[in-house]
């Protein structure tokens, strides 16, 4: 087998830069929530895949599923002989969607593609074009998508120009500044700057920012979101991709604030490691777009959809939102006693298992440190655990601790993150001088 080196050389020269990958890991092999690289080394897995593996790695009843569907048959084009695992994972999601009204799903490939589709949707129901997304929102990086994105780089830089009509307003977060109140006054301006608001066909959220640096939106930041859109007829399309499935204590973190959104994009966790994303939202809209409209060769590849069932049902019997609770706890309770240890790190918040801590100067908010969290992020690998940076300025841990992890797991990598951090900030010297 060749060394990770040897690898990467090969990757570099055959793969453009354009894909990057965070270390130079490459796996052989991985269960649950731990990993083997090609040198036979094993790592803790706190990134799942960004957002994928709430289940964990080759859960095996999604190994089974999948397997069972490939001795069936692994293609044959929804658009052409559709098949009823499809028809019964969309009456699953239909189901677990919040909003008592008729739903419809459709499925699709990748995130960026359930983004596409639902600004597609909310224009052929509303006959508008504009839409409204938040500063360090990610949405993805097909075209739409990337527009839609809040962060210029390194997802937007160079790529112009963007489709137009799509006007950004600052997300509420409070540890930057950012009150709810001025999120609110900022919509207004678009309204009275921009475009009128009834031309508005969508505005499009995260609950829980995910890329942007996991920043939770206040309930009533959202609830607000929902009495505009119903004032102006707008299409609220909440965006769970990274938040959904279990991960924040709740089947989708949209329910931590009460409202019904007219549309969400689902993705990533939905299959457990296999490419599927849907659309899931009030029937009367998703049947606004005429037949042919939508869809894709791949959209609702079968053996995707018999692992997004087994997911779902993972999921329930195996209490995962209860599960992302607990894990939660325990990341927030040892990552707030990192903090009172370690002023690097500013502010740990989250919501369930969707934790993340902002490594920043002197305790300073506006002083990101993002040297600090690339290092850790190394430091960490080189101990073996896998973590995640995310953040506009690239100075935030994001935890993703697959929710089917032991405890013991959850343990050793937090001590891993403890033991690298002390490290890197000098903690472990003056501990040491001070004792
Ligand atoms: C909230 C959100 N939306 C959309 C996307 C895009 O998904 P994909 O990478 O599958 O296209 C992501 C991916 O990180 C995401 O986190």
């Amino acid at each position: 087998m060749p060394t990770n080196a040897e690898l990467q050389a090969r990757r570099d020269s055959a793969i453009a830069r354009g894909i990057s990958n965070q270390l130079p890991v490459f796996v052989a092999r991985a269960e649950n929530a731990e990993l083997w690289d090609v040198e036979g080394r094993r790592y803790i897995d706190f990134a799942g895949g960004i957002a994928v593996l709430n289940t964990g790695h080759v859960h095996p009843r999604v190994k089974a599923a999948v397997a069972a569907q490939l001795e069936a048959f692994s293609h044959t084009c929804f658009m052409v002989t559709p098949y009823a695992v499809a028809v019964e994972l969309a009456e699953k999601l239909n189901r677990l969607v919040p909003g008592s009204g008729p739903k419809k799903s459709i499925f699709v490939t990748t995130g960026a593609e359930a983004v596409e589709n639902s600004i597609k949707i909310a224009r052929a129901h509303t006959g508008r074009s504009a839409v409204i997304a938040f500063g360090g929102g990610f949405h993805g990086r097909t075209f739409m998508a990337m527009a839609l994105t809040g962060k210029v780089a390194p997802y937007k830089a160079g790529f112009g120009p963007m489709p137009g009509d799509v006007y950004h307003a600052p997300f509420p977060v409070p540890y930057h500044g950012v009150s709810v109140q001025q999120s609110l006054e900022a919509l207004e301006h678009i309204f009275k700057y921009d475009v009128e608001a009834a031309r508005v066909a969508a505005i499009i959220v995260e609950p829980v920012q995910g890329e942007g640096g996991f920043y939770v939106a206040p309930p009533e930041f959202l609830q607000a979101l929902r009495r505009l859109c119903d004032q102006h007829g707008i299409v609220l399309v909440i965006d769970e991709i990274q938040s959904g499935f279990a991960r924040t204590g709740r089947m989708f973190a949209i329910e931590h604030s009460g409202i019904e959104p007219d549309l969400m994009t689902l993705a990533k966790s939905l299959a457990g490691g296999f490419p599927l994303a849907a659309v899931v939202g009030k029937a009367s809209i998703m049947d606004a777009p005429g037949p042919g409209g939508l869809g894709g060769t791949y959209a609702g590849s079968p053996i995707a959809c018999a692992a997004g069932l087994a997911v779902l049902e993972v999921i329930e019997s195996d209490n995962l939102c209860a599960r992302a609770e607990v894990i939660g706890a325990t990341l927030t309770g040892a990552l707030r006693e990192l903090q009172r240890e370690i002023p690097a790190i500013g502010e740990v918040r989250g919501l369930g298992a969707m934790v993340a801590m902002e490594l920043v100067r002197n305790r300073d908010p506006h002083a990101p440190d993002t040297d600090l969290t690339k290092a850790l992020v190394k430091r960490a690998a080189e101990k073996g655990l896998v973590i995640l940076s995310c953040g506009l300025y690239g100075n935030v841990i994001r935890f993703l601790v697959p929710l089917t992890a032991p405890d013991a797991i959850v343990r050793e990598g937090l001590a891993i993150v403890a033991e690298s951090l002390r490290e890197l900030t000098g903690a472990v010297t003056r501990a040491a001088a001070n004792g």
